[in-house]
């Protein structure tokens, strides 16, 4: 393990449990859904128009996998990983390769593991408690939002479409980049990462019980936004 120094991010040592008390939602929106489902460009966004902050939570396992990857640490070693966690700096949050399919990837494999997720749910929730900025509200995109961090978020969604959609969309987003990438393969990944997602023991992807489904196979960006941001003016009256 390289020496990187522990800086304070609050990683270790906040609450195990969002504090708000009984019965109350917190101002929070979590976005949830598998891969390209479109929910950072929605939660973005809805942050920005409702004056919230923004906390793309899988760039945290993103950071994560790409040091990994880097250091060429075995993706399994939980313990290692959380150690590693446990040391993120923003700066490993906001790398230039987080985007590549590699990266996202491992970042799928190193949040399966049970150690890796307990040493990031803290960072997640004073982010909720505590927003940056003095914003009166927080959106968090990610996979168990609605479900695990912030189970007393006041809206949850959870932003899906077809595989098929989801695929093509990936796709054309890759050919805009001049990646090589064909169809055939991003679907494969696709499909890889989201069984990875769904079927973990720990926090895997589901929808909160009180999450409204958004299904945008028929829906463009913007509709999704219109109804998501139509969702949360009923909701926060904004
Ligand atoms: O949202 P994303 O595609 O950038 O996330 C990358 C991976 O990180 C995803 O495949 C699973 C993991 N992840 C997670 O397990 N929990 C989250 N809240 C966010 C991401």
């Amino acid at each position: 393990m390289p020496d990187r120094p522990p800086v304070d991010l609050g990683l270790v040592r906040a609450p195990q449990a969002a504090s708000s008390p009984p019965g109350t939602r917190l101002p929070a929106v979590a976005v949830d859904g598998p891969v390209a489902s479109g929910k950072g460009t929605l939660g973005r966004r809805l942050a920005k128009a409702l004056g919230f902050a923004y906390l793309d939570t899988g760039s945290l396992y993103r950071g994560l996998g790409a040091i990994a990857l880097e250091q060429g640490l075995d993706l399994r070693d939980g313990l290692a990983l959380a150690d590693l966690a446990a040391r993120l700096q923003a700066s490993d949050f906001q790398r230039s390769d987080l985007r590549q399919e590699a990266v996202g990837q491992a970042a799928s494999q190193v949040a399966a593991m049970p150690d890796v997720r307990a040493a990031l749910v803290a960072f997640q929730r004073r982010f909720a408690e505590a927003p940056p900025s003095g914003c009166t509200g927080v959106v968090l995109d990610g996979r168990d939002i609605g479900t695990v961090i912030l189970p007393d978020a006041a809206l949850k969604l959870f932003v899906t479409a077809s595989e098929e959609t989801r695929a093509q969309r990936r796709f054309l987003e890759l050919q805009n980049k001049g990646d090589s990438a064909t169809y055939a393969q991003v679907l494969s990944d696709l499909k890889a990462r989201d069984a990875r997602d769904r079927s973990r023991t720990t926090a895997p992807l589901r929808p909160a019980e009180d999450a409204i489904l958004l299904d945008t196979s028929e829906m463009s960006a913007e509709q999704a936004f219109e109804r998501a941001f139509d969702l949360a003016s009923q909701t926060f009256g904004a």
